[in-house]
């Protein structure tokens, strides 16, 4: 992660290490056990991406990790492309790794999307916009806000962004910044008592 980050990523209260290889290692191993518990919010995202699973679409994947959601969407749109954006180089390598079956099919792209700029930095415009469980991890309800609206020329008219994250900041504040950053349509699809998947989309 560069230094001089607006990002909370570093701040001591953050549990999370994604900068070191142990952790990471250790995250995904745990996380893996814990995976089936989201292919059902996985698979309602995929349906509600406004395009036929047979579409040459490009999505791009903000805070991908090792790649969860990347390959759930590699596997639904047999076509598709994926940017897969994160923070952490550690996360790249285990995503390389572990999605080597997919080579050709997705890219990573590392920055910081807590730092105005790092939008500039993925190639666009992408039909689809996704994240999951990971913009949480900024814990500045205005960095947040700035995310989306950065996302938002991202997005191909017709297309979407999709998020599946913790209530942090409260999805009803988060939907309002979408509004706000211009997605129409914004509405959250489902939502338990730790996770919601929300987003909206852009006038075609
Ligand atoms: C809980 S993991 C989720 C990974 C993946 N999306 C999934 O659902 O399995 C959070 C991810 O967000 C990334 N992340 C956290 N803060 C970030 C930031 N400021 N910019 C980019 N990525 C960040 C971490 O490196 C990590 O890969």
């Amino acid at each position: 992660m560069p230094s001089g980050s607006r990002s909370s990523h570093h701040h001591d209260h953050n549990p999370h290490d994604w900068d070191s290889a142990d952790y990471v290692s250790n995250w995904a191993q745990d996380q893996d056990q814990k995976e089936a518990s989201r292919q059902k919010a996985f698979g309602l995202l995929a349906d509600t991406i406004p395009y036929d699973k047979a579409q040459a679409i490009t999505i791009l994947d903000l805070g991908a990790g090792y790649g969860a959601l990347t390959r759930f969407l590699l596997e639904r749109f047999p076509q598709a492309r994926v940017v897969c954006q994160d923070g952490s180089e550690e996360m790249a390598k285990l995503g390389r790794e572990r999605m080597k079956d997919f080579n050709g099919r997705f890219a990573y792209v590392i920055a910081d999307f807590s730092r105005h700029g790092w939008s500039k930095l993925v190639p666009g415009p992408f039909e689809a916009i996704v994240s999951s469980i990971a913009i949480h991890n900024v814990n500045s309800p205005n960095i947040i806000c700035g995310i989306y609206e950065d996302t938002y020329p991202l997005v191909k008219p017709g297309g979407c962004f999709l998020n599946f994250d913790r209530h942090h900041p409260p999805i009803e504040e988060q939907m309002k910044w979408l509004r706000g950053a211009g997605f129409k349509d914004v509405q959250c699809f489902w939502q338990d008592q730790n996770r919601a998947l929300f987003g909206g989309f852009k006038e075609g």
